[in-house]
C-alpha cells in the first residue's frame, strides 16, 4: 500500500503518542505521496498538538464525526491510533466507507470484534494492514530467512521469553492498558506482537493453548504485601508520589505535558495513576503453552517486572537450533524520569536499542555460527521506520510476506484471547472455539 502511484488522501484516528510516528512520516518523508486530510479524535487538545508538532491544520474532527469526516475530505486511506478496545469500530466503518485501513496492534480486543472486521473486510474488498513493525525488524527478518532456507529443518518447538524492565512494564499500570476491557490484557496488548512473531517465522497457526497468568507485582493487593504501596491515584500533584520510583511526572516532560497534563479537562485522561493502586485488571505475569497446526510447541513467557528489558527466543529444529538475545535495555535505577512519551527509570544504560543482539545457529555436528545482522536505528529496533517505508512508500517486492493482513491480525489475536480464557477456566482452549479464521 499504496498499490499505485495515486495519491493517496489519508485520515489519522487517535492522535496519541503512537500516531505521532504517523503523523510525522505523512506529514514529512511520504508527503509526496499522501495527503494527511484528517485527524479524529475524542480530545481536540491532542489534536491540536500534533497539528503543532507537523507545523500543519489538518481538519480536525470529533469522534461522532468520523464517517463525516470520510465523506468531506474525500479520504481512502484510514489510519487507527486509538485505544485498542475501539479499533474495531473505526476498521469497519472505514472499510464500509470504500477506504483502506491501517491500524495499530493489537487489532481489537476481543473475538466478536474480530468477527466484525473479518466481515467487513470480505464485504468491502478493501484492505487491512496490521502495524505489526516488529516484522521488519532486521534480526527478526533474519531469523526468518533461516527457518524458511531450512537451517535447522523442521521446527520442533520454540521457546521464548519476553521481559519488560520497570519502566516499560509499569507503563502498561499507569494508564487505560490496566483494564483488560480496554486492552485485552498483556497477553493481546502486548503479546500479540510476539504471537504474530512466531505465527510468521513458522510460517503456521495456533491450535490448542493452555496459559496461567496472574497480578504478581502490580495492583493495590501486591503493592501492600511488598511494601511498595503509596496512597495515591494519580502521581501529578500528590506529595506521596514525590519519592515513588514507579511515579511518572508528567509536569517534567513537555511532551507529556502538551499531549495528556493540559488535555485532561477535555476527557478526564489520566496518564500517571498509581501502579499499585486498585482498579488493575491485567495481569504481569503469564506463562503460555501453544501447540501449532504443524505440530510446533512453543512455551512463552511474559514478565512485566523485570531489572531489563528484551528477549529469548530459541528453536529446536530437525537439524539443530536457532538462538537469539536482544537486550533492547540492561538494568534500571529507581530514579524517574521522563523521556519523549514514555517513564524512564534513569540509569545509563537504559536505552531502547542499544543493548546486545545475538543470533546464533547451532547445526547439528558443527560449531556454532553467528549470523551477523545491521540492527537497525529508530524504533523497535528499526521495524518502524522499515514498516512506514512499505506501508506509505514506493512498492517493493516482500519476499519475506512481511506484510500483515487482518487474518494475520485475528491469528496472533487469538493466541492471546485463548489464553485469557485459558487463565478463567484453568483448562486448555481451542482456538477455532473462540474465533473461526
Ligand atoms: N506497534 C507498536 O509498537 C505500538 C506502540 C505503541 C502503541 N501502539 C498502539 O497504538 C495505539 C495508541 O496507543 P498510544 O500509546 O498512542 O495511546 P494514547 O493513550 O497515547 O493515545 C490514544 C488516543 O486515542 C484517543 N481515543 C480514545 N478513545 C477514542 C475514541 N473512542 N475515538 C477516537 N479517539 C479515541 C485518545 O484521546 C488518544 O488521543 C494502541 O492501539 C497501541 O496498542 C502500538
Amino acid at each position: 500500500m499504496p498499490s499505485d502511484t495515486a495519491r493517496r488522501r489519508c485520515a489519522v484516528v487517535g492522535l496519541g503518542a503512537r500516531a505521532r510516528l504517523f503523523t510525522e512520516a505523512l506529514a514529512g518523508p511520504y508527503a509526496d505521496r499522501v495527503d494527511l486530510v484528517g485527524f479524529c479524535d475524542v480530545n481536540p487538545h491532542r489534536m491540536a498538538v500534533h497539528n503543532d508538532w507537523i507545523g500543519a491544520s489538518v481538519p480536525a474532527y470529533a469522534a461522532e464525526d468520523f464517517t463525516e469526516m470520510l465523506r468531506r475530505e474525500r479520504v481512502d486511506l484510514v489510519v487507527v491510533c486509538t485505544v485498542d478496545r475501539t479499533h474495531d469500530h473505526y476498521i469497519v466503518e472505514a472499510l464500509e466507507a470504500g477506504c483502506d485501513v491501517v491500524t495499530e496492534k493489537p487489532m481489537t480486543t476481543d473475538a466478536d470484534r474480530a468477527r466484525r472486521i473479518l466481515d467487513a473486510r470480505r464485504r468491502s474488498g478493501r484492505e487491512v494492514r496490521v502495524a505489526f513493525n516488529y516484522r521488519y525488524n532486521p534480526v527478526h527478518c533474519a531469523v526468518r530467512e533461516a527457518i524458511a532456507a531450512g537451517e535447522i529443518g523442521e521446527v520442533g518447538s520454540v521457546h521464548f521469553e519476553w521481559l519488560l524492565d520497570l519502566r516499560h512494564g509499569a507503563d502498561y499500570f499507569r494508564r487505560w492498558h490496566r483494564e483488560k476491557v480496554n486492552s485485552g490484557g498483556l497477553m493481546v496488548h502486548k503479546a500479540t506482537h510476539h504471537f504474530d512473531l512466531v505465527n510468521w517465522w513458522l510460517g503456521t497457526e495456533p491450535e490448542t493453548v493452555y496459559a496461567q497468568g496472574g497480578l504478581f507485582f502490580y495492583g493495590d493487593e501486591a503493592g501492600r504485601r511488598r511494601g511498595l504501596a503509596r496512597d495515591y491515584t494519580r502521581a501529578h500533584g500528590a506529595a506521596s508520589a514525590q519519592d515513588d520510583p514507579f511515579a511518572v511526572r508528567l509536569a517534567d516532560s513537555p511532551l507529556l505535558t502538551a499531549l495528556y497534563l493540559e488535555a485532561e479537562a477535555a476527557d478526564g485522561y489520566r496518564r500517571d495513576q498509581n501502579v499499585f493502586g486498585p482498579g488493575v485488571t491485567i495481569e504481569d505475569d503469564m506463562a503460555v503453552l501453544v501447540r501449532y497446526a504443524s505440530g510446533a510447541t512453543l512455551t512463552y513467557h511474559l514478565t512485566a517486572y523485570a531489572p531489563w528489558e528484551g528477549y529469548r527466543v530459541s528453536f529446536n529444529g530437525s537439524e539443530g537450533r536457532l538462538e537469539l538475545l536482544v537486550e533492547e535495555s540492561t538494568w534500571t535505577r529507581s530514579e524517574v524520569r521522563v523521556q519523549g512519551d514514555t517513564a524512564v527509570l534513569h540509569g545509563d544504560a537504559v536505552v531502547d536499542t542499544a543493548g546486545r543482539t545475538e543470533l546464533t545457529l547451532r547445526r547439528f555436528w558443527e560449531p556454532p555460527r553467528e549470523i551477523k545482522v545491521h540492527t537497525g536505528e529508530g524504533g523497535h529496533g528499526g521495524g518502524d521506520v522499515r514498516m512506514l517505508a512499505d506501508l506509505f512508500g514506493e512498492p517493493e517486492a516482500d519476499p519475506l510476506g512481511r506484510a500483515a493482513d487482518e487474518i494475520a491480525g485475528a491469528r496472533s489475536l487469538v493466541t492471546g484471547l485463548a489464553a485469557n480464557r485459558s487463565f478463567e477456566s484453568g483448562g486448555p482452549v481451542r482456538t477455532r472455539d473462540l474465533l473461526h479464521i
